[in-house]
């Protein structure tokens, strides 16, 4: 499983690519605003994440209809080559997806909650899945048994023919909210976990590896 970073705010992008494990970034319209962004600043702020992670990132379009997605979409590829447009599961979603792929642009399809949502995603040449957890938990479903679906299904096929030069398709596990959903997600086989800045610090932390260290430390003055 790759970690990615949930997050648009630079200062958590930089520090947790600096821990030497993180594989990409993703951002969404609400994260943005929560860092205080403002729609001029966006494609340039979306360049400064690329230009400190190694890897995917996924940048939002806020279109409702095709063509204003497939507009938005070369847009923010054209910002970096590690661009991924994020597109919603939606109809005019998956027919800009399809227009996108074509053209060789890599796209993250999110807000999907279904296994007949992601395949047609796959099948419309998403680069990237986005199943989310932690929503279907908040209105009482099992998030991680959805997620669970969704990888099965998706790994019961091959979806090569329809993406980007053949690429494999990876399933981001979304809208994480513990380190609990990360253990579920990666012994399901999920490719990605994408995980807020406190959360995937939480991933790193135990009480039992804070005893051993205490201990060792204490241990080690004895040898002094
Ligand atoms: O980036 C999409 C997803 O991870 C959002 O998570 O916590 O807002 O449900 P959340």
């Amino acid at each position: 499983m790759k970690f990615f970073l949930d997050t648009a705010d630079l200062k958590e992008i930089e520090e947790a690519a600096s821990w030497g494990a993180l594989a990409g970034v993703t951002t969404n319209p609400t994260l943005y605003a929560r860092i205080g962004g403002k729609l001029a600043d966006f494609h340039a702020h979306i360049k400064r994440i690329c230009d400190i992670v190694d890897g995917p990132v996924s940048a939002e379009s806020v279109a409702m209809t095709r063509d204003e997605i497939i507009r938005d979409g070369r847009e923010l590829a054209s910002i970096a080559p590690n661009v991924v447009v994020k597109i919603p599961a939606m109809v005019e979603g998956l027919a800009a997806c399809r227009a996108l792929a074509d053209e060789g642009i890599r796209v993250n399809m999110t807000l999907c909650f279904t296994v007949p949502q992601a395949i047609l995603a796959a099948r419309a040449g998403a680069r990237y899945i986005s199943p989310f957890v932690g929503r279907f938990d908040d209105i009482s479903e099992d998030g991680i048994a959805q997620l669970s679906d969704v990888v099965t299904a998706i790994n019961n096929y091959d979806f090569s023919e329809s993406t980007v030069a053949g690429e494999q398709i990876e399933i981001i596990a979304a809208s994480i909210r513990s380190a609990n959903h990360v253990t579920q997600a990666a012994l399901m086989g999920a490719d990605i976990a994408t995980v807020p800045f406190a959360t995937l610090k939480k991933c790193i932390q135990h009480p039992l590896t804070d005893r051993g260290l205490e201990a060792f430390l204490k241990d080690w003055e004895k040898v002094q």
